[in-house]
């Protein structure tokens, strides 16, 4: 079983500024008012304040890229799920490819980032994914397990309260979409691992993401374990995320 209506979260990575935000979000709220899917919008953090702003009254829903795995003291330059709770944020990206590989994050770093979403009642989307080598070695299927082993195994009974993401390193960025089959394969063995941990499980949404975008978004989103996408690049074009949107409001 999967989630009917689809969660759509926009990943704006490190790009933005104050005016360029303001002209993004604008078309986005006036042609998503019509949209039927849930949707969200995870932004650099010096931009929640603005966004918070900007969001209010709309269904759009603030997210943010990272949290400290650590509730608070000193630790220069990390933001705390409570601080990213004073601005209304109700998503937050952990274990992002980018984070584990150029930030060094271990599976249980995501997993302690993820606890301490939920502690503040903020959602914690974790990613996981196998890079080229590991698709290639066959190995796909053990790491996003052991990558979501990890959450289960600190997180108990509060995994119902988690929404997972799967980006195939190879898919980021590149180009290179995973086909609609490899989607539903990999988010067909996240489900039945969630369901063994979980008797809520049905609840947890599982997106797909890498390269997604307005021509490819309909059938990888047809595919009955796809609940919804986290976009990249294309999240950074009014008409082309609205494409995106309205193909997941079918
Ligand atoms: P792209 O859509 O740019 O490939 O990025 C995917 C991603 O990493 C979203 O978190």
């Amino acid at each position: 079983m999967s989630q009917s209506i689809k969660l759509m979260v926009g990943n704006w990575k490190m790009n933005g500024g104050l005016a360029a935000n303001a002209s993004l979000v604008e078309p986005l709220l006036d042609g998503m008012s019509a949209l039927s899917c849930r949707s969200a919008l995870c932004v650099p953090a010096p931009y929640l304040a603005q966004m918070q702003h900007l969001l209010m009254g709309s269904s759009v829903d603030l997210g943010g890229q990272d949290v400290s795995a650590h509730d608070s003291g000193a630790y220069t330059g990390e933001v705390s799920a409570d601080m990213l709770r004073d601005f209304s944020v109700r998503y937050v990206i952990v274990g992002h490819s980018e984070r584990r590989q150029y930030h060094a994050e271990s599976d249980a770093t995501v997993a302690a980032k993820a606890q301490r979403a939920l502690a503040a009642g903020i959602t914690p989307i974790v990613c996981l994914g196998e890079s080229l080598e590991e698709r290639e070695a066959g190995q796909t299927e053990a790491v996003v397990k052991r990558q979501l082993a990890a959450v289960i195994h600190a997180n108990g009974h509060c995994i119902s309260e988690i929404v997972v993401a799967y980006e195939p390193v190879w898919a980021i960025g590149t180009g290179l979409t995973a086909t609609p089959e490899q989607a539903q394969q990999v988010h067909a063995v996240l489900r039945s691992q969630l369901q063994a941990a979980s008797t809520q499980a049905t609840r947890i949404s599982i997106l797909y993401g890498g390269s997604m975008n307005a021509t490819n978004a309909a059938e990888l989103l047809a595919q009955p374990d796809v609940d919804g996408g986290l976009i990249g690049g294309a999240s950074l074009k009014a008409t082309d995320y609205l494409s995106i949107l309205k193909a997941a409001s079918r």
